[in-house]
């Protein structure tokens, strides 16, 4: 195998900041080039500030350290996306056009672009929603997910460039906070439980969604990327399945451990994006095509965090 040379971009985001990490142990830490515009103070490795929408700049990049693969993380999500609807368009998009380009001039071997179960809207089959269904976006984020996935497929099916792509459930994981999206609440369900303080939500207690526990998100994201390139018949985007839970049900377990932990309801603006969202999700193709399969359940994953965070505060690894 050739020497791989890794660009991440929104490398100081929620799966960035564990991505880099992996990708380092994988690759050799002076192998991955982590950028993002803010500086992510727990990194070590090789960093450099870098706005995305600026394409002379990440050309500069590619060109300075001979990059062969690129990550592209950095995007504005659901929620956040929703408060600056255009220009979130714009960052999104943009970004998506640079990093393609970029990639197509100077011969990039492999592209990660993540998608999101946000491309599903409110017309499909809610329960194991299937790879094909069609795709009516309810929120910004899902519209420029839905039209990078197509834009990863022009560049495979137009210049070849081997672009490969996720629909990520939520993301939980202890490393990182997320930033912006719908399913942020359990994460921060467990941060303030740790901290034995009471938490608000912002979605009903019943609101079932498709979630992922981070270690196996991670793990997605390298199979697919180390795949055989014949191996992938979706160049769209994959559906991935993690686990499926509502916030009671997070609280009933998080409770298992943390007795006199409060949980109370009160949904916003995000409550409408979830009901447009699916509640679980069908992975045929992942697990045919490279043999996915998740670890984690809601017991397991309730675990892991807690004992994790727990750590993290008691060492004040994190600000409380
Ligand atoms: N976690 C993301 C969000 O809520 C979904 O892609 O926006």
């Amino acid at each position: 195998m050739d020497k791989e040379i890794i660009l991440i971009t929104g490398s100081s985001g929620q799966l960035g900041t564990v991505l880099a990490e992996k990708l380092q142990e994988k690759y050799g830490v002076k192998n991955i080039i982590a950028t993002d515009l803010r500086v992510n103070p727990t990194f070590n490795g090789v960093f450099e500030t870098l706005d995305v929408t600026d394409f002379d700049a990440i050309e500069a990049i590619v060109l300075k350290y001979k990059i062969t693969q690129i990550y592209h993380l950095a995007a504005i999500l659901s929620a956040n996306g929703e408060k600056h609807p255009l220009s979130t368009w714009d960052l999104n998009m943009k970004t998506l056009f640079n990093v393609l380009e970029v990639s197509r001039i100077h011969k990039i071997s492999k592209v990660f672009f993540p998608s999101s179960i946000a491309v599903f809207g409110n017309n499909v089959e809610r329960l194991n929603t299937p790879q094909s269904s069609n795709l009516t976006p309810s929120t910004v984020y899902g519209i420029s997910k839905a039209a990078g996935e197509n834009w990863g497929k022009y560049y495979f099916d137009k210049y070849g460039l081997d672009v490969r792509s996720l629909r990520y459930p939520g993301v939980i994981g202890y490393q990182s906070l997320p930033g912006g999206g719908t399913t942020d609440y359990a994460v921060d369900i467990f941060h303030k439980a740790v901290k034995n303080e009471n938490y608000e939500c912002f979605l009903n207690a019943d609101t079932t969604l498709p979630m992922i526990y981070m270690d196996d998100a991670i793990r997605a994201t390298l199979e697919l990327m180390e795949a055989p390139k014949d191996k992938i018949t979706v160049r769209t985007s994959y559906n991935i399945s993690g686990l499926s839970f509502n916030p009671n049900q997070l609280e009933t377990c998080i409770k298992e451990n943390y007795t006199d932990f409060k949980v109370t309801y009160s949904p916003d603006f995000r409550q409408g994006i979830a009901n447009s969202w699916p509640m679980s999700i069908d992975d045929l193709e992942a697990r045919k095509d490279w043999q996915w399969k998740p670890k984690f359940d809601i017991k397991s994953l309730t675990k892991v965090m807690l004992k994790n965070l727990e750590l993290k505060y008691n060492n004040n690894l994190i600000n409380s």
